[in-house]
């Protein structure tokens, strides 16, 4: 949070790094994986160089069990070299917004024009059953924050590019979409936050992504979004939530979401 350091040039030293440890000059596509999305890095492409965040500038060690703590460099079908992003600060950990967007603003320095946000988060719709993928359509972000600073007045309409979500469609015509609220967290929300959620136009509730699909959009970025609904939020499901059960509906998830996340990525 030192105003004398530059984040974009933290972002350009780590991206420096990664070309020289991974030897791909430049990255087309970045992924970050979520609670239940891991897997789609196997299925995407070939894994050419495998890198533990914690020795890139700027990355912490992952704070969670579920979270992997690597960055890859894949080399797709294509030829497309995409960066998986294993290792998500989260805002909830507390070191500020900048560490949060950290991975973001590296995929971008690392060249890549096109950011995939995934995440396991809790549903609104009574109808999404644990283990449903839905596409975000839009964000609520309530965390008060925001990784630009000073006066850097973006304009985030169609921050989810509504192309790429129609590219998913093609993968799966069944896939539905929501707006996601980003919470603070790391606790769950009330049924009464739940209910105001909704009441401003939330279908998601999450402690992820919305921080980073604002600096993605600052990078230039073109955004794909997708929650996997590991419960239904506070309040909509009559038991109590545990992390517990959101990792296990990401287990029992991982392989049918990634296959489909991986099919998205080959049509990109
Ligand atoms: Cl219900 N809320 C939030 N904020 N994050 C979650 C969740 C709920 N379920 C999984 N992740």
């Amino acid at each position: 949070d030192d105003p004398a350091v530059d984040p974009f040039e933290i972002a350009r030293v780590a991206a420096s790094e990664l070309a020289d440890r991974t030897g791909v000059e430049r990255h087309d596509i970045a992924l970050t994986l979520g609670s239940g999305w891991a897997k789609a890095a196997d299925l995407i492409g070939e894994t050419t160089a495998t890198i533990p965040a914690s020795e890139i500038t700027g990355f912490s060690k992952p704070a969670l069990e579920g979270h992997v703590g690597t960055l890859r460099s894949v080399l797709l079908p294509s030829g497309k070299r995409a960066l998986v992003i294993g290792a998500r600060t989260h805002y909830y950990e507390g070191h500020g917004v900048r560490r949060v967007v950290h991975s973001v603003r590296t995929a971008a320095a690392a060249g890549a024009s096109t950011m995939i946000l995934t995440n396991g988060a809790g549903g609104i719709k009574e109808h999404w059953k644990p283990g449903t993928p839905v596409l975000i359509s839009d964000h609520i972000n309530l965390t008060a924050d925001s990784p630009l600073e000073g006066a850097t007045f973006i304009d985030l309409t169609d921050l989810y590019s509504s192309r790429l979500r129609d590219l998913a469609r093609t993968v799966d015509s069944s896939l539905d979409e929501g707006v996601y609220c980003q919470f603070r967290g790391p606790h769950y929300e009330t049924p009464a936050e739940v209910q105001m959620a909704k009441t401003i136009g939330g279908h998601i509730v999450g402690m992820s992504t919305a921080l980073e699909a604002i600096a993605a959009r600052q990078a230039g970025m073109e955004i794909l979004g997708m929650s996997l609904i590991t419960n239904l939020a506070a309040g909509i499901q009559k038991t109590p939530l545990s992390h517990e059960e959101v990792i296990e509906a990401g287990r029992e998830a991982e392989g049918r979401i990634s296959a489909l996340l991986a099919e998205i990525v080959g049509k990109l």
